[in-house]
């Protein structure tokens, strides 16, 4: 069990990261970039890949662009069609991995939005994932994911900390109207590149105690762009263009987000 497959993430994750992006936004403008993309490359279908709560899928819709979406997490998926039929969009969002998911039908374009890639936590699943999406692709679809190089002075800072060694990262009003503060601890393993850590939730009650206390694991993939340039190749895919943020930064080596585009090359 990951953080996003527990209900109560699902059922919070919109309010806290709405919080969590005032204070610190490193994906501003995900949602236009996404837009762009889907608006250039899905002319014969779009699917929203580790979709979550459907911050991007729901903003396409409203954009008139019906894409399927899935998610590893039933509790993920269960809140983004939740939201869908509250707009009035009826959309095929279904729980799946993208190591092994099967639609019934194929996309010009598949987006992966806001490091849902990074979950993939071995070389092997990201290429069991690449080849996976690759079948649910058209001839020449294109797909973007985006990953994050690894940093060697925060790697560090993580390799002397446990995933237990909390800090406060924010507080918000959850479903309920009760207060919670999050605190977070993640710790980096060099070797196999993985950060893992906890994500601790306080509920407190009306005088500031806590009443309620949950720990979610969470654990992410970082991976060198050397590395991904292989598998891409190895899983027939040509890079199209590398970004190194959401308004198409240069994707140059110091960049930390890299977003990949790339195309299903032919087989
Ligand atoms: C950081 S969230 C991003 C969600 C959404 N794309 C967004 O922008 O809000 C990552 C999502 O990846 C999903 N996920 C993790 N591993 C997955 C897998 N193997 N297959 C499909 N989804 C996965 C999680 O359940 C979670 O909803």
């Amino acid at each position: 069990m990951d953080l996003h497959d527990y209900a109560d993430v699902a059922e919070n994750y919109d309010l806290y990261l709405d919080v969590m992006y005032k204070n610190e936004d490193n994906h501003a403008g995900f949602r236009e970039f996404y837009l762009d993309f889907a608006r250039e490359y899905g002319g014969n279908g779009v699917i929203d890949i580790a979709c979550g709560t459907g911050a991007v899928l729901l903003y396409l819709a409203e954009h008139g662009i019906m894409a399927d979406g899935t998610d590893l997490s039933e509790a993920m998926c269960r809140v983004a069609d939740e939201k869908a039929r509250r707009k009035g969009f009826h959309l095929n969002i279904f729980p799946a991995n993208m190591t092994e998911f099967k639609s019934d039908r194929k996309y010009s374009c598949a987006i992966i939005a806001r490091s849902g890639f990074m979950h993939l936590t071995t070389p092997e699943l990201q290429k069991a994932a690449l080849i996976n999406i690759r079948e649910n692709l058209t001839d020449g679809g294109m797909l973007t994911f985006n990953t994050f190089d690894p940093h060697p002075f925060f790697q560090a800072q993580q390799m002397k900390t446990k995933d237990t060694d909390y800090s406060l990262r924010l507080e918000y009003t959850n479903q309920k109207g009760q207060r919670e503060r999050i605190y977070n601890a993640i710790s980096y393993d060099p070797y196999t590149q993985i950060m893992s850590g906890n994500w601790k939730f306080e509920t407190l009650d009306d005088n500031g105690d806590v009443v309620e206390e949950r720990v979610r694991p969470l654990k992410m993939r970082h991976t060198y762009r050397q590395e991904m340039k292989y598998l891409l190749e190895l899983t027939d895919y040509e890079i199209v263009d590398v970004y190194g943020g959401y308004h198409k930064e240069s994707g140059e080596a110091s960049a930390k987000n890299v977003i990949w585009c790339v195309r299903k090359a032919a087989s």
